[in-house]
């Protein structure tokens, strides 16, 4: 696809729902007793292998009028899968379920795609078989497909070397089948989606910190649940509304929890005109509109705790640093070289290729902001982050750019390109 530059964007724009929270809904919803209505569920790829998996789980789950109906089966009614379980590319969907299916009383076999068997899974492995869990890799790996064999399951303290909210969330998926309770405590806190709808549902959860407490075998009942817009999709709005000139975008029902607003915090250190309006509270989550203005952007400096609440917006935060007057620099963000591609790869030699300068580090990457950019073959790695992130670039690009696979972007966000569009004044 070709992106010519733009002038100004102009109008209103509704993200789709959250991806994490799409993917919880149906999980919880699938082990919980009676119905689960889902509104603005995000009916991305992702999202829709993680509905395919709990169907072949024995799960009715329907999809209506923009609605999804989920007929939970109640904590231990999952039935065992005729065949092997397909996550296509979505890690939540592994990660998670790995965690539910290490307590059922039956043996499972878990993929994904290409990329997904790729993926570093020793770090669930590892907690999940000192709960006494029986799982393993492919011929002796620590990569899908998992072989989980279904154990009694005992209550553990863990110490989870990363801040990661699919392993947090995997171990206190296993830990709602152990015989007492499980704590997880992460370096810096990770996405407490869990936390918050698991709560919502009836489970028992204390957290304190970076740690969280389950307690075992809680009685969940289905829920209503209005899926807030996502924030890692109204990155690339945000960030193009501050790049493009003349621009002001009003980005409606934006999910603000924050452990997830750290591209607000971050745009902020960079002088970004981004105002909230009408904030409100929607299924137990913050949610408001955002305003966005064109703004003359400076370099920050991006690591520490904020990395986990802004993980996933840090390709589209390179890009505005590209723009950006003075060097930005991001650290403490390894966690990048295992997303859906190696990220820091990814965006260093695309931006590299549009003219920035901007250098690969061992966690992050150094940019020094404010060269023109020009017009390239921009390649995704089929990662629809980098696909998103480089479209916002062609818009400001001398001479746009040109975007290999970029259906990619249907993981997280169909229709990105046309909601893109229809804010291009001409
Ligand atoms: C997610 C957690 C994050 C994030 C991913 C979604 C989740 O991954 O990057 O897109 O829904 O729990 P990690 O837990 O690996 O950091």
């Amino acid at each position: 696809m070709f992106i010519y530059p733009a002038h100004s964007l102009k109008g209103e724009v509704t993200v789709p729902g959250d991806k994490s929270i799409s993917h919880r809904s149906v999980m919880f919803g699938a082990i919980a007793d009676g119905a689960t209505e889902v509104t603005h569920f995000l009916e991305g790829a992702d999202c829709l292998s993680t509905i395919a998996c709990f169907r072949r789980l024995g799960v009715d789950i329907e999809q209506r009028q923009g609605r999804i109906y989920i007929h939970g089966n109640g904590l231990h009614g999952l039935k065992p899968a005729a065949g092997v379980l397909d996550a296509g590319n979505s890690g939540t969907t592994v990660r998670l379920v790995s965690g539910i299916l290490a307590g059922q009383p039956f043996p499972s076999i878990l993929t994904g795609d290409a990329s997904i068997q790729k993926r570093p899974m020793k770090r669930i492995i590892t907690p999940l078989r000192e709960m006494g869990a029986d799982i393993a890799g492919n011929n002796g790996t620590d990569c899908a497909p998992l072989h989980i064999e279904g154990k009694p399951l005992r209550g553990i303290q863990y110490q989870s070397p990363v801040s990661s909210a699919q392993v947090k969330s995997c171990i206190l998926l296993a830990g709602l089948y152990a015989d007492g309770p499980t704590c997880v405590t992460e370096p810096s806190l990770s996405r407490n989606h869990t936390e918050l709808m698991l709560s919502s549902f009836g489970a028992r959860l204390l957290s304190q910190d970076t740690s969280v407490t389950i307690w075992p075998n809680p009685k969940l009942v289905g829920q209503k649940i209005e899926v807030p817009g996502d924030i890692s999709s109204a990155a690339y709005f945000i960030a193009a509304g501050l790049l493009v000139p003349n621009s002001e975008i009003l980005i409606r029902n934006v999910g603000i929890n924050p452990t997830r607003d750290g591209m607000l915090r971050a745009a902020e250190a960079m002088n970004a005109s981004v105002t909230k309006l009408n904030v409100h509270i929607i299924s137990g989550e913050p949610v408001c509109d955002l305003l966005v203005k064109s703004s003359s952007l400076i370099g920050t400096e991006i690591g520490g705790s904020l990395v986990p609440a802004l993980i996933d917006e840090i390709p589209i935060l390179a890009v505005m640093a590209a723009f950006a007057e003075g060097t930005t620099v991001i650290k403490d963000a390894a966690e990048l070289k295992v997303k859906e591609s190696d990220r820091i790869q990814a965006v260093v030699r695309n931006l590299k290729a549009m003219g920035a300068e901007i250098e690969a580090t061992d966690d992050g990457m150094v940019i020094y902001g404010g060269k023109p950019l020009h017009c390239a073959t921009v390649h995704p790695y089929a990662d629809h982050r980098i696909a998103m992130s480089f479209a916002v670039a062609a818009l400001c690009a001398e001479g746009g750019a040109e975007i290999e696979d970029a259906e990619c972007v249907d993981i997280s966000y169909p229709g990105f390109y046309q909601d893109l569009d229809a804010l291009i004044c001409r």
